[in-house]
């Protein structure tokens, strides 16, 4: 991968349920939510191999997981090997048989095989220009069955800074040890890009009264692509424009504004 600040998921893939997950495995996350809701609206049949799915940067499994337990019959792709076996050894130990492999938006190949790819909490962010964005949108449209469906979830960065607070920190626990998640984010306007610092420090063991310590930091960089230019290099890659979600609340009968771009695109009927 050309982003090497990405250390959480190739050095530390272990800590990301931990940092970014749901407080219990138990949980249903909003995003898990919404991909629920979008799978009955869309009418995608559980136990239908017609009914393929991808789940694209499917990370630890958080998504793929339980929506295998449903029976769904899904697939997911990731690019780090690490967040790969995570998701494997908590399927593990759920007896859950996933199907999970290795790969990203630049390299899929498959062809007329899906009838829905959805990429949750992100993952496209991680394209660097525009070229990639395109390229990776052609990818998905060879990889669509006609009228199959591409659900790309973003944060929307320009909602975010309109109304912006500075993260405040989080407890958290690490493998037992208590610790403290530093965020810091923001804008780099020179390049479009949003600039995503974390810290973890640590309490030294033992010795209660010394200072925390840094353990770790981790940038990462993500790109700031609106939903016009998005639109724009799907329709240069075939997909044409559904509609779009503004949070994982949002419904077409129940508008619920938010800082996400929710883009659902569907490749023509041949
Ligand atoms: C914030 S995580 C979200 C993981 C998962 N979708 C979820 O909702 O829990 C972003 C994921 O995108 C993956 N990713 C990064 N670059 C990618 C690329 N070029 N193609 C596909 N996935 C990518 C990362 O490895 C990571 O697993």
């Amino acid at each position: 991968m050309k982003n090497v600040l990405l250390s959480l998921y190739s050095k530390f893939p272990h800590w990301y349920d931990s940092l970014y997950g749901q407080a219990v495995s138990t949980e249903v996350s909003p995003s898990l939510e919404f991909i629920q809701w979008f799978l009955t609206y869309k009418k995608i049949e559980i136990n239908n191999p017609d009914h393929l799915i991808l789940d694209m940067g499917a990370g630890t499994g958080r998504v793929l997981i339980p929506l295998t337990q449903k029976g769904y019959v899904i697939e997911g792709m990731e690019p780090f090997e690490g967040m790969m076996e995570i998701a494997s050894k908590k399927a593990d130990k759920e007896n859950t048989k996933i199907s999970l492999s290795k790969g990203s938006y630049q390299t899929l190949m498959a062809n007329e095989k899906y009838k829905l790819i959805f990429g949750l909490n992100g993952t496209m962010a991680y394209l660097t220009s525009s070229e990639e964005f395109i390229q990776s949108l052609k990818n998905i449209y060879r990889a669509l069955k006609p009228r199959g469906i591409f659900l790309v979830d973003l944060m929307n960065f320009y909602a975010i800074i309109k109304k912006y607070k500075h993260p405040e920190p989080k407890e958290i626990d690490l493998e037992g040890k208590q610790g403290l998640l530093v965020v810091s984010y923001g804008p780099d306007p020179t390049r479009d890009i949003w600039i995503h610092h974390a810290r973890i420090f640590l309490k030294a063991d033992k010795t209660p009264k010394t200072d925390p310590f840094l353990l770790y930091e981790d940038i990462h960089e993500l790109i700031m692509i609106n939903i016009r230019e998005l639109k724009y290099y799907a329709k240069l890659a075939g997909l044409e424009f559904v509609e779009n979600f503004l949070s994982y609340e949002d419904r077409p009968d129940e508008r619920k504004k938010g800082s996400r771009i929710i883009a659902i695109f569907q490749k023509p009927h041949k």
